[in-house]
C-alpha cells in the first residue's frame, strides 16, 4: 500500500502541536497546550487573526494570573510558547501531532487534511476538532487514515473538561490510546466515541437547542423564559438560546444539517427561525446579535429586539 504513514509517537513524546485555525477553539486549543509545556505553532490564512488571537490568549491568561491559577513567570513562558504563521509548510514541518480548527466546512477539512498528509512528518498524528463532520471522511483524503482521530474540544476551551475523541473507521487504537492520554495530560477527561453523525455531544446538544428554538418560534415562551426554564429547572449554565448564540448559530444549523443529512430523519431539520436568522447574518455572540443583543465588555444580556 502507498502509505504516508508511520508508527505514531507516544504521548510523551509529542511536543510540537499545530494548530491550524486560530477562532474562538483554535486559540483556546493553542493556549491549553502551550500552558501545558507543548510548543504550539498557531496558523492562519489571516495574519491580522493571528495578531487578534494572540491578545485573546494573553487576556484570557490575565484572567487566570488574576485568579490565581498560574504565576506571572508561567503566564509569559505559555505565550513564549506560541509561535504565530501563516505558512502552513512551515508549521507542520516538526510536528508531532496538529489538531484542525478551522471552519466547519466539508470541502474546505478535506483540502486541508491533503495538505497536512503532504507537509506534516510520517509518524506525525493528524486531529480534527470538527463538531460533527465525519472523522472517516476527512481521514480518506490522507495517505494515513490510521492515524487521523477527532479531539472534539469544547467552548471555552481553557475552562471545559470534556475531549471527546472520536474514532474514525480506521484509526489504529494505538493513535486512540495516545491522544487518550495527552488530554489527560492537558487536564482534560477525554470520553470516546465512534465516528456517527454528531458523535455524542452534538448529537444530544443540537436537538435540545433546536427544539428550544421551536419552541419560541411557535410562541410557547421568550427568549429569556426558555433560557430560564432550563437553567433554573434543569441547572444549565445557560439557557440553550443563550449557548446557540456562544457556540455560533451558522454552527448549530451546519451541525443540524449533517444530522439531517446523516440520519435522514425529520427530528433534525434545522427549525425555520435558525436557517431565516442565519440567512440575515445575526448568527450570535461573533457578530453582536442572535437570540440576545451583545454589547463589547458588557456582561449584561439583552434579548435582542426583534424577540421583546
Ligand atoms: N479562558 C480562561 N478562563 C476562562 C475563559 C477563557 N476563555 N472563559 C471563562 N473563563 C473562566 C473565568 O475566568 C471564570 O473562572 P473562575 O471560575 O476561576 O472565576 C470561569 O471560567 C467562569 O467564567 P465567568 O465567571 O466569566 O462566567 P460564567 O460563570 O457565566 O461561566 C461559562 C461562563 C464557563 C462559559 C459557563 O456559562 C458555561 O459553562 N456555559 C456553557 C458552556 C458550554 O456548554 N460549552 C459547550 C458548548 S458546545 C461545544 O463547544 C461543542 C461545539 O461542537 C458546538
Amino acid at each position: 500500500m502507498d502509505t504516508a504513514s508511520s508508527t505514531p509517537r507516544s504521548p510523551l513524546h509529542i511536543q510540537h502541536v499545530t494548530v491550524v485555525g486560530c477562532g474562538t477553539m483554535g486559540n483556546g486549543i493553542a493556549q491549553v497546550f502551550a500552558t501545558c509545556g507543548f510548543a504550539v505553532e498557531l496558523v492562519d490564512l489571516s495574519a491580522p487573526a493571528l495578531e487578534k488571537a494572540m491578545s485573546t490568549i494573553a487576556r484570557n491568561l490575565d484572567r487566570v494570573v488574576a485568579k490565581g491559577g498560574l504565576d506571572h513567570e508561567s503566564r509569559d513562558a505559555a505565550l513564549a510558547r506560541i509561535h504565530c504563521g501563516t505558512s502552513l509548510a512551515e508549521a507542520t514541518h516538526q510536528a508531532d501531532l496538529v489538531v484542525e480548527a478551522a471552519t466547519e466546512n466539508r470541502q474546505i477539512k478535506l483540502e486541508l487534511f491533503r495538505q497536512l498528509d503532504q507537509l506534516s512528518p510520517a509518524s506525525c498524528i493528524l486531529a480534527t476538532n470538527t463538531s460533527s463532520i465525519s472523522i472517516t471522511d476527512i481521514a480518506g483524503a490522507t495517505r494515513r487514515p490510521a492515524q487521523v482521530i477527532g479531539m472534539h474540544f469544547m467552548n471555552p476551551v481553557p475552562v471545559m473538561k470534556l475531549v471527546e475523541i472520536i474514532k474514525g473507521y480506521n484509526t489504529d487504537p494505538v493513535v486512540t490510546a495516545t491522544i487518550v492520554e495527552l488530554s489527560h495530560r492537558l487536564g482534560k477527561i477525554p470520553v470516546e466515541a465512534n465516528d456517527y453523525p454528531g458523535f455524542v455531544a452534538n448529537r444530544i446538544l443540537m436537538p435540545m437547542i433546536n427544539e428550544a428554538i421551536h419552541t419560541l418560534y411557535e410562541g410557547v415562551a421568550g427568549v429569556a423564559e426558555i433560557d430560564t426554564v432550563m437553567k433554573l429547572g434543569m441547572a444549565h449554565p445557560m439557557g440553550p438560546l443563550q449557548l446557540a448564540d456562544f457556540i455560533g448559530l451558522d454552527v448549530c444549523l451546519a451541525i443540524l444539517r449533517v444530522l439531517h443529512d446523516g440520519f435522514g430523519q425529520a427530528k433534525y431539520a434545522p427549525c425555520p427561525l435558525l436557517v431565516k436568522m442565519v440567512s440575515s447574518g445575526n448568527l450570535g455572540v461573533k457578530t453582536g446579535k442572535g437570540f440576545y443583543a451583545y454589547q463589547a465588555g458588557s456582561k449584561d444580556l439583552l434579548v435582542a429586539p426583534e424577540f421583546r
